[in-house]
């Protein structure tokens, strides 16, 4: 069962859901780009713990949250659960276990209000972040999506029409600032922590390798990890030695991203670049890419670190383009821990 869309209003009430890793969030949108309100629970503390995000540990800490998350955001949005029109929700790629929770509670909500359910894809979440940021951007847009979990690039077409032009072979970005960090004894998430470091070190200080990969736009991190973890053995670094190790192991991922994010604006012959994911809160990777796209002539829209990270809004915003184009799911939508972006583009 599939509730209409041709009855909506102009400017529908989006209910935005977000449950695929580790931030439960809920958000309210008044589509196109009116965030109404939004309640959101990390459980970066919980995870601390244990260097990294525990899959059934985030599907308990989602499952005890997303209520209670609800009534915070519809309470800030001044709005009652009857004025909603339209759910969205992130039906993957992410931790399957998490995933189910956020997706079942939006089916029962939809079903319940008698609404259309809008399953989003967590990556073309994160680019509706961008266009939330900038409303105005023209298509098509080059995407440099970079987080924990993902390091890809897209050329995005009209009505989120997504391209991809290169992805990770192995690690993405995060994973290696978040493996990175480990090594050096610093907690999860790494990324702020090797940023936090790496303010008071030399990027010169360690020649860490770069993986250009035959100037393809695919991606390579574990080669830059590896290097890491036998410079700290061979050197016998200690914590005085960190900051310089922080900063040059930063600096060997952010170039990597920069330059190939250019190249690929170069290709595609794009002049816009909008950065997304949890790593685009990196101050040193928004500092080089503007840097070095200025004076290529591309325009590089990176929204504020509350956008970047994983929230609800981007879900919403998401789902408001989707509505818009038509496209909404069935109640019998299934998670997909793997969702490539193309599926999310057909449904
Ligand atoms: O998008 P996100 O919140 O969740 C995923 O979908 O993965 O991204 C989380 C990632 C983690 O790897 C975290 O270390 C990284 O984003 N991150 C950062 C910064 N803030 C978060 N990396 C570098 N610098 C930061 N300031
Ligand atoms: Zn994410």
């Amino acid at each position: 069962m599939r509730a209409p869309v041709d009855n909506l209003p102009d400017a529908p009430l989006i209910l935005g859901i977000e449950s695929s890793c580790d931030e439960t969030a809920v958000a309210l949108l008044r589509a196109p780009h009116t965030v109404l309100g939004q309640a959101l629970a990390s459980q970066v503390r919980i995870h601390e713990r244990f260097g990294g995000v525990v899959p059934e540990v985030a599907s308990r800490a989602h499952l005890e949250h997303i209520d209670p998350l609800l009534t915070q955001a519809l309470e800030k949005a001044g709005q009652t659960l009857s004025e909603v029109d339209a759910v969205a929700v992130t039906s993957g790629p992410g931790l399957l276990g998490a995933v189910l929770v956020g997706l079942s509670y939006a089916k029962a909500l939809a079903w319940g209000l008698g609404v259309p359910l809008v399953g989003v894809h967590h990556l073309e979440a994160h680019v509706a972040a961008g266009l939330l940021h900038r409303p105005d951007l023209a298509f098509p847009f080059l995407a440099l999506v970079v987080s924990g979990g993902h390091t890809s690039l897209y050329r995005v077409d009209a009505g989120l029409r997504f391209t991809e032009l290169g992805r990770t072979i192995d690690d993405a970005a995060g994973e290696a600032l978040d493996k990175g960090a480990k090594m050096m004894g610093l907690p999860y998430p790494g990324g702020p922590q090797v940023e936090r470091l790496a303010a008071n070190g030399d990027a010169k200080a360690v020649d860490f390798p770069r993986a250009w990969l035959d100037r393809s736009l695919n991606f390579s991190f574990s080669g830059l990890k590896t290097a890491l973890r036998v410079h700290l053995e061979k050197t016998g670094a200690t914590e005085a030695d960190y900051p310089d190790i922080a900063a040059s192991y930063q600096e060997a991922v952010v170039d990597v991203l920069a330059t190939k994010a250019l190249w690929a604006a170069e290709r595609e012959c794009l002049e816009s670049l909008v950065v997304v994911g949890g790593v685009a809160a990196n101050g040193r990777l928004r500092a080089v890419l503007e840097e070095r796209a200025t004076h290529a002539g591309c325009e590089v829209i990176v929204p504020p670190p509350s956008l970047c990270t994983d929230n609800a809004v981007m879900v919403a915003a998401a789902g408001a383009h989707m509505l818009a184009a038509g496209r909404v799911s069935p109640l019998t939508l299934d998670a997909d821990a793997r969702a490539p972006i193309t599926t999310a583009a057909r449904c």
